[in-house]
């Protein structure tokens, strides 16, 4: 760990691509990020339409695993020695920018680092609803609510009446995605990785049946409590996808959002398919999407879910990885914490207490 310099920032950067799981140790030869030192930039660092943001949360997401490896994706790895790229959340500290003043608070798709420097055009100030929390933008009224909620109404076109599943039922976008289907009037059925998360999602969130994919048999609850579905809202891919494709009513849709249960395997190969052929017999689709298409229409969405939520009619969770702690080191330890299924609802970390004396910060910060 560098020695303490007031004036200093630690930003993380990707030291070298995994070949399986991630190493979030910043010391060892298979490290995969390394901690670099940054001068922290202040209003004279800016050009004409910039801010600095003062990051205080970073959210984690299972593609940032695909992000560090050299696979084709939706966007282009991140380079050995570049700093990470996160989502963040965070308020502006210095401003040269006629659409932020000192003390908004903004999210933004740029990296680890404790300060960014951001032109206005990449951050997006957050608003203020009843019952929304700021951490909410990065979870359910931001991309992962998004994400659910354009993934279940745009591409599954749920309706009420049908039958609609989820995996990965339990985490930032499952948990979103099962209460929009209980409001359309949908029968949920939720799958996920623990008891406690099944009990959650029945008593908390409303689904009409949540199913353990650990249990020995699994496959049988799933047959006899979902019988056929009509719209299989896919967080996970492998062999829970494969299962839902044995499962599908006439003009089944199968919304292809996630396959966490790949990502690791970047590189090999992924799960063989073998019922993919009921998509024939049954005239269903499967359709991938990525959130980032529906950007023109976050305003539209976060109205729905921000009415929702203030009406108490959606839960948002949060889960932080370094809760009480804090500080940009964990970031790395959030990512493993997905593939270990350590979160409920949406997990981010904390790199900065807000609520804390900002010269106490300050010095917490130098390195
Ligand atoms: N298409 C898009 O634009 C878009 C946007 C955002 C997210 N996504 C995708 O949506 C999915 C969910 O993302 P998220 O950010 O909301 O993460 P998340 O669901 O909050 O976290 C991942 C969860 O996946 C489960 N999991 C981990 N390994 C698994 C495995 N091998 N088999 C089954 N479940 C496993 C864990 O819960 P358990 O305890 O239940 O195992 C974990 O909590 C990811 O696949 C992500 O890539 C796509």
């Amino acid at each position: 760990m560098p020695s303490s310099t007031p004036g200093m920032q630690k930003t993380i950067v990707l030291r070298q691509r995994p070949t399986d799981k991630i190493d979030a140790s910043f010391d060892s030869p298979t490290s995969n990020f390394a901690i670099v030192p940054q001068p922290i930039p202040t209003a004279d660092d800016l050009k004409d339409g910039e801010v600095v943001l003062r990051v205080e949360y970073a959210g984690v997401e299972p593609s940032m695993r695909v992000w560090m490896s050299e696979a084709r994706s939706y966007m282009p790895p991140v380079a050995i020695g570049e700093v990470m790229r996160s989502m963040v959340l965070g308020t502006v500290v210095a401003t040269k920018s006629s659409k932020f003043e000192v003390g908004d608070q903004a999210t933004a798709l740029a990296g680890w680092a404790e300060y960014l420097v951001l032109p206005d055009t990449g951050a997006i100030k957050i608003r203020s609803y009843p019952g929304v929390k700021p951490v909410d933008f990065l979870g359910g009224l931001g991309i992962t609510g998004q994400t659910a909620y354009w993934g279940l109404t745009d591409i599954g076109q749920a309706k009420a009446g049908e039958t609609v599943v989820v995996s990965g039922a339990a985490g930032a976008t499952g948990s979103m995605a099962v209460q929009i289907a209980v409001l359309l009037g949908c029968k949920v059925i939720a799958i996920a990785g623990s008891d406690e998360k099944c009990q959650w999602l029945e008593k908390d969130l409303g689904v009409s049946k949540a199913l353990n994919y650990k249990d020995k048999d699994f496959e049988a609850q799933f047959i006899e409590h979902v019988g056929f579905l009509d719209v299989f809202y896919d967080n996970v891919g492998g062999s829970i996808l494969n299962l839902a494709l044995s499962r599908l009513n006439k003009s089944a849709r199968i919304v292809m959002c996630g396959a966490i249960e790949e990502y690791n395997k970047v590189g090999g190969t992924a799960t063989g398919l073998t019922n993919y052929t009921s998509l024939i017999s049954q005239r269903g689709t499967m359709k991938g999407f990525i959130i980032l298409d529906y950007i023109p229409r976050f305003r539209e969405g976060e109205a729905v879910l921000s009415k929702w939520i203030s009406e108490g009619k959606i839960k948002v969770e949060t889960h932080i990885h370094n809760g009480g702690e804090g500080g940009i080191e964990g970031a790395p330890g959030g990512i493993i914490g997905l593939f270990e299924g350590k979160n409920t609802g949406k997990m981010v970390v904390q790199f900065w207490d807000a609520t804390k004396e900002s010269t106490e910060g300050v010095s917490k910060l130098a390195i």
